[in-house]
């Protein structure tokens, strides 16, 4: 794209970037936070890794041995980047770009470090007034998660987090909590990061805990309680939805999905009506938050496999009222689909599909890079929506070289990044509503999937390694320079010096 062209995103366009409390924040056990089940998140050696299967999971079996032993293990989300006593620096270095948006969660169980206490931990709230205020003091718009991966531990294992409407009843108070505090600070929020991974990663993104079947992934085909989950979680988001209109009626407030695009691996209709079912498995969490009810081809699956959603009265009523101001996704990806024989969903949540897609290359993770299939799963959203999107995450993960004089050369990053503001801007101009762009960590930050440092997102360097070894001092990489002249130009000048 020619320097200074004229830009395709609208004047006011929210340009920034994302993270979670759990991969930043570290101080797990300081200002009165209680655990979550992201302090179960481990490093574990890649040759170790249960293929295509996070590290984040966790079973009760497991859980009792990392409690019994933690000096057996690594777990760097208890350290973060240390944000929580760094976040005026690294806040600085963000807004240094530019950016006029900076999403980021709360911890619940900094607020209620149970999950269910009487009393709000006034201590966590004060640390996020101290970061919205210094968010807005450097003209960036804090966007808030309600719940990125971390519910309150006490929850997951006395409840088995949201397969319990105890946890539904207390993430309604926790939201109306922080909502009521926040209200003059916060006007964007969102209510569960990636609500459709509970399919997969059931313990990091509803809380529930299982116990062990004796096979590597004991999640495999628990549908019944995963979609109860997911129902349960439906509720406690369209009653957030509901709340924060009455609290903040000048506020927005969205869901987050995981998009999958698909495409078929050829033009055989068994490989098409796999994409087909596929796209129900993922349409349905955004077209039960956005439309306000259960869709239509969810029936046949629910019968077919016997699973039976169990609703309270008034839930039907609930989702109908608590439907979301605006969609927001995360997109590293698409997939490729071939028939299966049965509609039944990818079980072990892996991102990656095994079926390599011959057009792309892929990351140092196996991650297919699909700027194209950015624009296309833009315009299918808008297509069955209408509402306005914000892109909540999208970025790549990398191993980054430190030169011997400190620069760091992320010639990768800078085209990943160009390539996929080029495709937003064509779905913009294809007439998609997009309001803003976060990349996913800006800063290095702690990988969810893996638990490692070693896969860097950031524009900004910190310096530690898997193990919690370095100074954590920044330094600028070659794409801060980049992305602050995209922001600069509003997405206008793409060009690569
Ligand atoms: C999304 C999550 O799934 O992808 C983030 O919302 C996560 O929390 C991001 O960090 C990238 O995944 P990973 O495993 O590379 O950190």
């Amino acid at each position: 794209m020619a320097e200074n062209s004229e830009s395709a995103f609208p004047e006011g366009f929210l340009w920034g970037g994302a993270t979670a409390a759990n991969q930043i924040e570290g101080a797990y056990n300081e200002g009165g936070r209680g655990l979550a089940t992201s302090d179960f998140a481990r490093w574990v050696p890649k040759e170790q890794r249960i293929s295509g299967k996070a590290t984040s999971w966790a079973t009760y079996e497991m859980l009792d041995d990392m409690m019994a032993h933690p000096e057996n293990y690594n777990f760097p989300k208890r350290r973060g980047i240390d944000f929580y006593h760094r976040y005026e620096e690294q806040l600085e270095a963000l807004a240094g770009m530019g950016f006029t948006v900076f999403r980021t969660s709360i911890s619940w169980s900094r607020i209620f470090p149970n999950g269910d206490d009487a009393e709000p931990n006034e201590e966590g709230l004060a640390f996020y007034d101290k970061v919205f205020d210094k968010c807005l003091e450097l003209g960036m718009q804090p966007m808030v998660t309600l719940c990125h991966f971390d519910t309150p531990l006490h929850l997951a294992t006395e409840y088995q987090g949201f397969l319990s409407r105890h946890t539904v009843d207390s993430f309604v108070r926790y939201a109306e909590t922080v909502f009521t505090r926040y209200k003059d600070k916060v006007k964007y929020w969102l209510t569960f990061n990636e609500i459709n991974s509970s399919l997969g990663n059931p313990y990091t993104c509803s809380g529930l805990v299982l116990h062990d079947d004796g096979t590597p992934n004991p999640y495999k085909e628990q549908w019944q309680a995963k979609y109860q989950c997911a129902h349960n979680q439906f509720v406690a988001s369209a009653l957030a939805v509901k709340k924060c209109h009455e609290i903040i009626p000048d506020a927005k407030i969205g869901n987050m999905t995981c998009r999958l695009e698909n495409y078929a691996e050829t033009s055989k209709p068994e490989d098409e009506l796999q994409v087909l079912f596929e796209d129900h498995f993922n349409w349905f969490y955004s077209d039960v938050q956005a439309k306000g009810e259960y869709p239509y081809y969810m029936n046949r699956f629910f019968n077919d496999y016997g699973i039976k959603i169990q609703m309270e009265p008034g839930d039907e009523e609930i989702l109908k009222e608590g439907t979301v101001d605006f969609l927001s996704i995360s997109y590293y990806m698409t997939y490729i689909m071939r028939y299966k024989g049965s509609p039944v969903p990818k079980p072990n949540g892996s991102l990656v599909t095994d079926i390599k897609n011959q057009y792309l290359e892929v990351s140092e993770w196996g991650w297919p890079i699909d700027p194209i299939g950015f624009r296309i799963t833009l315009n299918h959203i808008y297509d069955r929506y209408h509402l306005p999107i914000f892109i909540a995450e999208n970025g790549l993960g990398a191993v980054d070289k430190v030169e011997a004089d400190g620069t760091i050369n992320d010639d990768y990053r800078i085209a990943y990044l160009q390539k996929h503001v080029e495709q937003l801007g064509e779905a913009i101009k294809d007439g998609v509503d997009v309001f803003g762009y976060a990349w996913w960590g800006p800063i290095d930050l702690i990988s969810s999937g893996t638990s490692e440092m070693t896969k860097r997102y950031g524009f900004v360097y910190v310096d530690q390694d898997d193990f919690g070894n370095g100074t954590l001092a920044l330094s600028k990489k070659k794409s801060y320079d980049y992305y602050k002249k995209v922001i600069a130009s509003n997405g206008a000048d793409l060009s690569i010096d």
